[in-house]
């Protein structure tokens, strides 16, 4: 039997990465993305490499988007195995320095964005009595920075999301895996350097502390294939874990969080994001 899975946001990054490597292993994919008109590199990729890829347009922040994407792959494959919600992005900003619209917007791409196509898919997959949802996170879902609170928060929401809804569904068939990487070389850590502190800001200095931290680490940013990878693996585990994290830096953070004290905890990253 044909395996149908789909990704969001596969015009660039980790989503790109995620939905080749699935039609390499066999799945038919859809590869979704808002855009169309960033349709070609993978096309061509796809197409050279004669895999079962096809590019739909499906917007998160639409309703109706996603229910004509979904109802598009239901008519013709009536099935769907995987479905990775990957589309996301970051807002970098103090919260004196962004506005509620500016937290409300990154919520509803990067967590109710998640909650509507779960509840456009699952039932699909309820009824097959099978179905794995993989929702792409990050460290910052488990370990918050600064500088970054509406992106950390929309993570922290979707760890939650998440883990409740394992239960829920297990029963079912249909399986939950977190994926959690730390920094990512990707769109995304480029077009989030390019964000600054507004100049008056209060902010500025720890703004502008965040940023280099984050330069520095994105010099050593773990390549958008590894989380790719690690998704192949975490979908053929007949039991998969809650998470699998991605990347040395974000096992190195969390680590240190199992095994500090709240405080301790806070000092340590102080001293690792600040110290110089
Ligand atoms: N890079 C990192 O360091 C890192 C670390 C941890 C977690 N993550 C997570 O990984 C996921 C993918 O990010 P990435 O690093 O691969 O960044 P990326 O290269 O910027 O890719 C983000 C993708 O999401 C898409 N997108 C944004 N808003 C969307 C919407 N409303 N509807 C549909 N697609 C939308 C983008 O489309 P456009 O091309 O149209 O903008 C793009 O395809 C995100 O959830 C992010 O939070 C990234």
């Amino acid at each position: 039997m044909e395996k149908i899975a789909i990704v969001t946001g596969s015009s660039s990054g980790i989503g790109f990465e995620t939905a080749l490597a699935l039609a390499r292993d066999g799945f038919y994919t859809y590869a979704t993305m808002r855009n169309t008109s960033k349709a070609d590199p993978i096309q061509d990729i796809a197409k050279k490499e004669n895999l079962k890829l096809e590019v739909i347009k499906l917007d998160v922040d639409s309703a109706e988007s996603i229910k004509s994407a979904i109802s598009k792959i239901v008519s013709e494959k009536n099935r769907i195995d995987v479905l990775v919600n990957n589309a996301g992005y970051l807002l970098f900003g103090c919260l004196e320095d962004i506005s509620v619209e500016d937290v409300k917007a990154q919520f509803e791409t990067n967590f109710f964005g998640v909650v509507r196509l779960i509840k456009e898919t699952a039932p699909i997959m309820r009824k097959q009595g099978s179905g794995i949802i993989v929702n792409v996170s990050s460290v910052a879902g488990r370990i918050a920075f600064p500088a970054t609170p509406a992106y950390i928060s929309s993570k922290f929401a979707l760890e939650g999301l998440s883990e409740s809804m394992r239960y829920e569904m297990s029963p079912f068939g249909i399986k939950t895996i977190i994926i959690e990487p730390g920094v990512i070389k990707t769109n995304m850590l480029s077009s989030f350097k390019e964000t600054s502190a507004k100049p008056d800001s209060p902010y500025k200095k720890i703004s502008e502390k965040v940023m280099t931290g984050i330069k520095m680490m994105g010099e050593m940013a773990t390549p958008a294939s590894e989380v790719a990878n690690t998704i192949i693996k975490a979908i053929h585990t007949e039991d998969p874990l809650p998470r699998y994290v991605v990347g040395n830096d974000a096992s190195m953070f969390l680590e240190a969080k199992k095994m500090k004290t709240d405080l301790e905890f806070e000092n340590y990253l102080k001293k690792e994001l600040f110290s110089n």
